[in-house]
């Protein structure tokens, strides 16, 4: 084990502190070296986790993984990974996401587990996403219509259909028809292969009989054997259904509050809560989002940081560095650790702006028109003109490079034990 992974412990956790899409997937890959036993604990393809790893026969070259399902530590031998029951599975996704990778040479044979509490998702619960961003109108949350909502909406209302249920197919039709057949009045008699999604599902069954586990039991006899266990979160603080910027969220709990009730893991067992977040920010879909750049440099940073959305495509709406929200995802989260990405995209710019407070106001308001006129006040600082991506070392940084570090640290009141300098697994600073 590194040093690096030492000191985290033997149960880490890994959130998104921002918008989503911070660079999760990235460090989860890295750790997922030392952390054999990698848990997915909340949201469902909704989510998009890339990876680049150098091809192993052409150094030149660069392959791309995105994982909307699978945890991200599956391109590590070895890494056992668990979908844990806080997630909504889309099944059919799931399995597309396994051939893919099976075609590129990466067996996932017993190394892929379904926590049986765990809700899915079937096309309806797309189709409903679709039309309840339809009947919202200018009012629509920019979903990724991926079923997300409606399905942890039958969660709740408890009419969801588990895992656990497919082992008993004619029950499980059963329940699966009622629902159809309810939300047919509430949405409108819409035309549904049924027999075209059953028989996909019967067909999966057969395949994932043996994946399906009591999520919190094998944790926790894996917890008993001192077993390095990562918790994979998904999407941001800031897309919290609680804690975000409600109504412009998701469906589920991104903060560190989803991975007890999303694994089974109670929250004295976590040794560390490493808080990703970029050096910059983003957003894709709609809401609040007070340090947005409107101009020419808004469209600078998503080119140079390649920031197109990698579930849906969409361009992410870019801005400064937003303080404000770090401090409140650390309030939220207590983060142990910072992982800042993507400090390299910031190389160049003559001078950064960090959002240090909202004018007349105390924290992050719940408020989304007060969070929509509000007035941000900016510290400006000298940037640097380094290429920086193949620095290793914090001390190597330029000065001003390491001042904007340092500033993010004292705001945000989290010390940043380390710094994406690229895309690929070994582009990171461990301070
Ligand atoms: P996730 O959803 O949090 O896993 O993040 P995404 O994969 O959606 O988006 C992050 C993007 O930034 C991906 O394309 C990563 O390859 C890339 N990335 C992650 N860390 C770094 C970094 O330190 N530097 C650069 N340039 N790119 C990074
Ligand atoms: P990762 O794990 C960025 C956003 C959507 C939309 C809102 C609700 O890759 O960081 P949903 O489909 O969940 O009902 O959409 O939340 N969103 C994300 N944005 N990264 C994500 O995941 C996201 N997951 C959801 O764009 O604004
Ligand atoms: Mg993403």
């Amino acid at each position: 084990m590194s040093n690096f992974t030492e000191k985290l412990g033997n149960l880490a956790v890994v959130l998104g502190a921002q918008w989503g899409d911070e660079g999760k997937g990235k460090l989860i890959d890295i750790l997922s070296e030392d952390y054999k036993l990698v848990a997915r604990a909340a949201g469902g393809a909704n989510a998009g986790h890339t990876i680049y790893l150098k091809d192993p026969e052409n150094p030149e070259k660069k392959n791309k993984y995105v994982f909307h399902l699978v945890p991200s530590g599956m391109l590590n031998e070895g890494c056992v990974c668990l979908i844990g029951n806080g997630v909504v599975l889309h099944l059919p996704t799931l399995m597309e996401e396994i051939e893919l990778l099976n075609n590129s040479g990466i067996s996932t044979d017993e190394r892929i587990l379904i926590a049986d509490r765990t809700h899915l998702v079937f096309d309806y619960h797309k189709l409903i996403d679709s039309l309840q961003e339809e009947m919202k109108g200018d009012k629509k949350v920019g979903t990724t219509k991926r079923g997300i909502g409606p399905c942890y909406t039958d969660k709740v209302r408890r009419n969801g259909i588990r895992v656990h249920e497919l082992l008993n197919f004619e029950t499980f039709t059963k329940k699966y028809n009622e629902n159809l057949e309810m939300f047919k009045k509430m949405y409108g008699d819409f035309e549904y292969d049924t027999e075209k999604e059953l028989s996909e599902l019967k067909e999966i069954t057969g395949k994932i009989k043996d994946w399906i586990v009591d999520g919190a039991y094998f944790l926790h006899e894996a917890i008993k054997k001192g077993e390095n266990i990562l918790v994979e979160g998904a999407n941001g603080a800031m897309l919290d259904v609680d804690h975000g910027t409600y109504p412009f969220v998701t469906s589920s709990n991104p903060s560190v509050g989803g991975i007890s009730t999303g694994t089974g893991i109670p929250a004295n067992k976590l040794t560390a809560v490493i808080g990703i977040m970029k050096a910059y920010t983003t957003r894709v879909g709609a809401g609040p989002f007070p340090s947005e750049l409107h101009d020419d440099l808004g469209e600078q940073i998503r080119k140079t940081g390649g920031e197109f959305g990698a579930t849906t495509g969409r361009p992410r709406r870019c801005g400064w560095f937003d303080a404000v929200v770090g401090k409140y995802s650390n309030i939220i989260n207590g983060y142990t650790d910072i992982n800042l990405t993507k400090l390299d995209v910031l190389s160049g710019l003559e001078t950064l702006k960090i959002a240090t407070g909202y004018k007349n106001m105390k924290g992050f308001p719940a408020d989304q028109n007060l969070l929509e006129n509000i007035d941000v006040e900016y510290i400006e600082m000298p940037g640097w003109p380094e290429d920086i991506s193949k620095i290793r070392n914090y001390e190597d940084l330029p000065e001003n490079a390491r001042n904007y570090v340092e500033k993010i640290e004292e705001l945000i009141e989290c010390k940043i034990t380390s710094i994406g300098v690229g895309v690929e697994r070994g582009d990171i600073i461990f301070r």
